[in-house]
């Protein structure tokens, strides 16, 4: 059924729906937008740090081996949560060539709900032992874990509130006369919604993510459990900020949620601080909090960079620049985007 003609009818017999409701059904039900079709490239709607260049997975792959070597150094399931066109995969196997014991010593999982992006990792992945699950699972439970994630949890619904001198929540409405969505707000009563916003008292909005914090939990769970580790890469905060930060993108442009009903990219920015609340719940080590900016650094590809530009015509040096730029940059992707690195270690 058509994802509009969902919505329609889900509004009319349950009433309004709230906004990450309205997501979750636009995003994931039937053929909604995650799961029909592949919104990743320069011809499509969005493109990633793994897409813009082969350093992000590269010097990815050297704190993989770094962690492996130290804490590991045996064998390990390397499990991709969203691996997207497989990329990011491809380059760290890649790399991973340069330490034939890590290479040989782990086992692949993806972690995939998009039917069109696993028929693309299949033809661009010539690993031959790769297993697909599409919700969080990991078969083999005896042996540790390196579990990573590129803009995964951006992805994941978000409830939208603002402050007047209560809370209140936005809902979608659907108006039959003119044959529109709209907004409308209502104050919040639920008790443990209420609580959950008191961790928002110095801002006039906020966006809570529940099944976001749901999925990283069972994460944080499993690598408690059966040992491992977790780095995560993806927009978003630690301070909450004091805007919504939902944003809808078509083919590269930005979009109004109401348009293009389950053809466009809905995402909102991570709220690590809630992320990091989990990790301790769990006793798990918080190993690294900071800026992609840092984390690339820290992991050598300013040399990368050097290296891949010796000997290279003025146009591809130019080109790695741009690339380089675009991944670090405060003013591209380096300040916004986080990484958070959490282990039982
Ligand atoms: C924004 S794309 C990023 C792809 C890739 N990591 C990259 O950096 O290019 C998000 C990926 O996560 C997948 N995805 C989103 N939500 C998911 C979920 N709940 N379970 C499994 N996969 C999901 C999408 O299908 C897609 O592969």
């Amino acid at each position: 059924m058509n994802i509009k003609k969902i919505l329609i009818d889900k509004i009319k017999k349950n009433g309004s729906l709230n906004v990450a409701e309205f997501i979750e059904i636009c995003q994931f039900k039937n053929d909604g937008y995650y799961l029909k079709n592949n919104p990743i490239g320069r011809d499509n709607d969005f493109i990633t740090s793994p897409e813009i260049s082969q350093m992000f997975g590269e010097v990815l792959t050297i704190f993989l081996i770094n962690f492996w070597e130290k804490k590991i150094k045996n064998n390990f399931n390397l499990v991709e949560l969203g691996p997207g066109k497989g990329t990011l995969l491809n380059d760290i196997l890649r790399t991973s060539s340069i330490k034939q014991n890590f290479l040989n010593s782990m086992h692949l999982t993806l972690i995939e709900k998009n039917k069109s992006l696993i028929d693309i990792q299949k033809k661009n992945m010539n690993h031959k032992n790769i297993t697909w699950c599409e919700e969080f699972y990991i078969s083999n439970k005896n042996i540790p874990s390196i579990i990573y994630s590129n803009e995964f949890f951006d992805c994941f619904p978000v409830q939208q509130f603002h402050k007047k001198e209560k809370w209140y929540e936005k809902y979608v409405n659907y108006n039959e006369v003119e044959q529109n969505f709209t907004l409308v707000s209502q104050q919040v009563e639920d008790k443990k919604i209420l609580t959950s916003l008191e961790k928002f008292e110095h801002v006039k909005v906020a966006e809570i993510a529940r099944s976001r914090d749901e999925y990283f939990e069972l994460v944080c769970a499993f690598i408690k459990k059966h040992k491992g580790v977790f780095i995560t890469i993806d927009y978003g905060y630690k301070n909450p900020p004091n805007h919504f930060s939902l944003q809808t993108i078509y083919q590269h442009k930005k979009t109004h949620l109401f348009e293009n009903i389950g053809n466009q990219d809905i995402t909102a920015h991570v709220n690590f601080d809630e992320l990091i609340f989990i990790a301790n719940k769990y006793n798990l080590k918080v190993e690294i909090f900071c800026s992609q900016k840092d984390f690339l650094i820290s992991c050598g590809i300013q040399e990368r960079k050097k290296n891949l530009q010796k000997d290279k015509s003025e146009e591809v040096i130019k080109k790695i620049n741009a690339e380089y730029d675009r991944l670090v940059d405060n003013s591209q992707m380096g300040e916004i985007f986080k990484v958070l690195v959490i282990s039982c270690f």
